[in-house]
């Protein structure tokens, strides 16, 4: 290594294959935008400095690359545009640059360890060898094996469009030179672009060689350029996340059929049933069970406790040891403590229940009036009955007994018996005839 490191990642393209008013960049893979995934991947280097290049209104962008600065590309007019932008946030830097794209989200840091070496003093493109190279730029190696130039899909002939060997998107260049290099490219092509593939041609002009480097799995290497990509790309994070997770002692019922996030976290002994989906913030602990069907995100499960099948588990849900919550039950910010029993068709939203108690079927907790959310609280052991509607912000005492079809909007002391309901008028002989 020796020399400085600056990183570039190249996030301003419009992304207009992906038909969508979100930018590409920040399209979630494994419940986080592609820009996270590159960024991680750089932040493995420790680069003296990180420069996201956003497009012109990229404020969402911006605030996804925090706390890395952010060039503007005032106009999209290609890959190589985007990189002069950066120009400035690199003044004074010597050395090594190196360059990434930002809907390449599966990069290694390995690779790019290799690119660097690669590169040494000079300047190397990442390769890959793809059995269908349909989209991407094709390399063409001089006699040297260095790169002679590239050339994009839609310049190349029949000739070049059979060759295999791919840029991957990510770039080692020396930092001297770099904006002559840069200020050589024209946009005379067919996009009408600037593209950071002409490079290569301009640096050699100055005996500065490119080395192709043909490292890393190239299916990880793939860019995200459709729906399709992205779904390809998500399935192929998936598969990995499933392993680590059966490889750290989780037992998925249906791997094919967990849906995992990035940072999922489930202990050893947990079983998922089938069809299961967490969102991001998810942890589990040890022996705890997800049933089938169930939706969590935001989410701890502590240890020994079973979920589902069913179960909608919402941001800033906590669900006790050994505590037990079944179908058609969704929770919201609230905790459950140990041994809670919330096992059928019930709404608990901005609530704290204390260990064991009992939410039985159809109760609800009334959080919002319409403006604003309140609290509720419910002591230890309470038993909250069948259909009673806690009106927040409201506190059920430890061991109260809430009778069935209450609706309870004042609290009810430790120990009390709430009932608030109609009062039941038995009428003899008074029942309707009906058919036989
Ligand atoms: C680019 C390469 C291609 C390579 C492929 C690898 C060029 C000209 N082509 O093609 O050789 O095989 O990546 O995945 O470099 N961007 C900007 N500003 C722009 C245009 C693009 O910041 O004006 C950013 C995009 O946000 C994206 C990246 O650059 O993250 C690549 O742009 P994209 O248009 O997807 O290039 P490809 O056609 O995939
Ligand atoms: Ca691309």
């Amino acid at each position: 290594m020796g020399r400085d490191l600056a990183c570039v990642v190249l996030a301003a393209g419009r992304g207009s294959r992906m038909r969508s008013a979100r930018p590409k960049v920040l399209h979630p893979l494994a419940g986080r935008p592609l820009l996270a995934w590159v960024l991680e991947a750089l932040e493995a280097l420790a680069p003296a400095r990180i420069v996201v290049v956003a497009g012109p209104g990229g404020e969402d962008v911006a605030a996804a690359a925090h706390p890395y600065a952010v060039a503007t590309q005032p106009v999209q007019d290609g890959t190589g545009g985007a990189l002069a932008a950066a120009l400035p946030s690199l003044a004074g830097f010597d050395g090594q640059v190196l360059v990434v794209m930002g809907d390449v989200p599966l990069v290694e840091p390995a690779c790019l360890h290799a690119l660097l070496d690669a590169a040494g003093e000079g300047a190397a493109v990442l390769a890959a060898d793809l059995p269908d190279p349909a989209g991407y730029g094709r390399v063409i190696v001089n006699t040297n094996g260095d790169v002679e130039r590239i050339v994009e899909e839609r310049e190349a002939n029949a000739a070049q469009r059979a060759v295999r060997l791919v840029n991957a998107g990510a770039w080692v260049l020396p930092s001297q030179g770099l904006g002559r290099w840069l200020s050589a490219l024209t946009p005379d092509n067919a996009a009408g672009e600037r593209y950071l593939t002409d490079l290569p041609g301009h640096m050699a002009q100055d005996g500065v060689a490119t080395r192709p480097c043909v490292v890393g799995d190239p299916m990880a290497l793939r860019g995200v350029n459709t729906r399709a990509d992205l779904a390809a790309l998500e399935a192929l994070v998936q598969g990995r996340l499933r392993e680590k997770a059966m490889a750290g002692g989780v037992t998925l019922a249906d791997p094919g059929t967990t849906y995992l996030s990035w940072d999922t976290a489930l202990a050893p002994d947990v079983t998922v049933g089938p069809c299961v989906a967490f969102g991001p913030g998810v942890r589990v602990d040890e022996g705890a069970e997800i049933r089938a069907f169930s939706h969590l995100e935001g989410a701890t499960v502590e240890t020994g406790a079973v979920v589902g099948p069913f179960a909608r588990l919402r941001p800033g849900t906590r669900v006790g040891a050994g505590a037990r919550v079944g179908n058609f039950v969704e929770i919201k910010a609230a905790t459950l403590g140990a041994g809670v029993k919330a096992g059928h068709l019930a709404y608990i939203g901005d609530a704290i229940l204390g260990p064991c108690v009992n939410f039985s079927a159809g109760a609800v907790v009334a959080n919002y009036d319409g403006r604003t959310k309140h609290k509720t609280t419910i002591g230890q052991g309470a038993m909250v009955g069948t259909n009673a509607v806690l009106v927040a912000p409201v506190e059920i005492g430890a061991g109260a007994f809430v009778a069935a079809g209450s609706v309870i909007t004042k609290a009810v002391p430790a120990g009390a018996l709430a009932v608030a309901r109609g009062r039941q008028e038995v009428k003899p002989g008074r029942a309707p005839p009906r058919e036989p």
